[in-house]
């Protein structure tokens, strides 16, 4: 076979180690299920007005099989008497990637990405009724479709191959989701995802630390904004995760309020929910911290109840615990310590058994983190995630987020000097054999290190 050298683009490459594997891996559990055809394409490139495209984002199950990540690629599997794994991607075209970028194209996109066979996209529609015939099974991503036009052109080409065989070939007349299989199998991040994901959560613990140090009185939110874009950036991330939440005063108790015009002011606390993407994983930080550098004593005494509660909920990230048990540590933590400064009344149990932290904290204290910051995966066993299933445990390789808050929006009820006091905390985990792994602790947490810091 002849060498390509790679396009000299700047794309930058993600660790492929794992990509062919996770297809061996695939085509094997296809196998398990009588054999068939795969179809997997990456994502649709969306218009975001008149003839201007939203950046370009593949297909997170597609990227996780693949490496690839043009737009207009496919990626096809057969599991049969000899396993194949071919991808349909864009030609060369010089004229064309003079206006758009570099490309791979099929050639040296199979040598690198390690595919059997790589094919013009252009080949798809007269290619795919052709591997279907003698395929009885087809598989795709039925409950998680990458784009409208998946499951209509897959209709198209089963029924061309079911009109070309004249019953003398098997076509797939059995569709299989591969959603869950791809979940599970999304859950436990090998170790150069963990690496990536470990390289994600420093760029933007420091985006954080640019933030806090650059906060002042007087600033609007897009300034802070504005200095997490710029390092996340500048140290290759190549997008944010989700939306940057920057959130001045009493802002911070709207849970997705996004970094808009607010100005802080002298004595509030500014809230920053905001992480990179790095080769196409995710990095999810919260902190919280005063504008002026140093927390009034309301303030503090909310903190620490929503540190605790962290520091709860880090204690029961580990393989002896299931999923809810780091929710139900945090709960209780922050259900007492409302008791404590009088924002709730009554006994800690009858407390908990009514909920009567709700309005103070009306989110879970964690979700799965991975190529997607919300990922993939069943909180409940395995195979079905519905509300009879037990807990799921956590296992070595799991990554997830610890985030819990308080929030307290004026009300007559609540002593005044609380108002407007909206605080989370949130680190990302890697569950470890023993314990957990807080890999976004770069930035400061304790109130003492965050004063110091903004001291600087
Ligand atoms: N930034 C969204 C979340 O924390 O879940
Ligand atoms: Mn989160
Ligand atoms: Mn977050």
């Amino acid at each position: 076979m002849t060498s390509h050298t790679p396009p000299p683009f700047a794309l930058h490459a993600p660790d492929l180690s794992g990509n062919t594997s996770r297809r061996e891996q695939l085509l094997a559990w296809m196998r398990s299920q009588g054999g068939g055809i795969a179809v997997i394409p990456t994502a649709p490139e969306r218009a975001r007005n008149r003839d201007n495209h939203y950046s370009f984002r593949h297909d997170s199950d597609f990227f996780y099989l693949t490496g690839f990540t043009e737009p207009h690629a496919w990626l096809v599997l057969i599991a049969g008497d000899q396993d194949q794994s071919i991808l349909f991607c864009e030609s060369k075209n010089a004229e064309l990637e003079l206006w758009n970028g570099v490309r791979w194209g099929p050639e040296a996109a199979a040598e690198h990405f390690g595919f059997e066979r790589a094919l013009d996209i252009g080949c798809l529609d007269e290619t795919l009724p052709e591997l279907m015939l003698g395929q009885p099974r087809l598989f795709t991503t039925l409950s998680r479709p990458a784009g409208p036009e998946l499951l209509p052109r897959l209709q198209t080409w089963v029924t061309q191959a079911t009109q070309s065989s004249r019953g003398t070939r098997a076509t797939p007349h059995h569709w299989l989701d591969l959603s869950e299989v791809l979940c599970e199998m999304r859950l436990i991040k090998d170790a150069g995802e963990q690496r990536t994901m470990r390289a994600a959560a420093k760029i933007s613990a420091q985006g954080h630390v640019r933030a806090m140090q650059t906060a002042q009185p007087g600033k609007h939110e897009f300034e802070l904004e504005a200095e997490l874009l710029y390092t996340f950036r500048k140290h290759g991330a190549q997008a944010v995760a989700y939306n940057s939440i920057v959130a001045a005063g009493a802002n911070a108790c709207i849970l997705h309020h996004a970094a808009g015009n607010s100005i802080m002011r002298d004595g509030d606390l500014v809230l920053i929910d905001a992480g990179c993407e790095l080769d196409g994983y995710a990095s999810d930080i919260t902190r919280t911290f005063p504008a002026n550098g140093k927390f009034s004593g309301p303030q503090r005494a909310l903190y620490e109840i929503v540190l605790a509660a962290q520091e709860a909920a880090a204690a029961c990230t580990s393989p002896a615990y299931h999923w809810n048990a780091g929710h139900d540590a945090a709960v209780s933590v922050l259900t007492q310590g409302l008791l404590d400064v009088g924002l709730l009344k009554g006994t800690l149990e009858q407390a908990l058994d009514t909920a009567a932290y709700k309005p103070f904290y009306m989110h879970r204290t964690g979700h799965w983190l991975g190529m997607d910051v919300h990922d993939v995966g069943s909180y409940r066993m395995p195979p079905a995630a519905n509300e009879d299933r037990p807990w799921r445990m956590l296992e070595s390789g799991m990554v997830l987020t610890i985030e819990p808050g308080l929030y307290v929006r004026p009300d007559e009820n609540t002593p005044e000097e609380f108002w407007g006091i909206g605080i989370r905390i949130e680190d990302d985990a890697i569950v470890t054999d023993q314990g957990c792994a807080l890999i976004t602790r770069d930035v400061p947490v304790a109130i003492d290190e965050i004063e110091a810091l903004m001291r600087g």
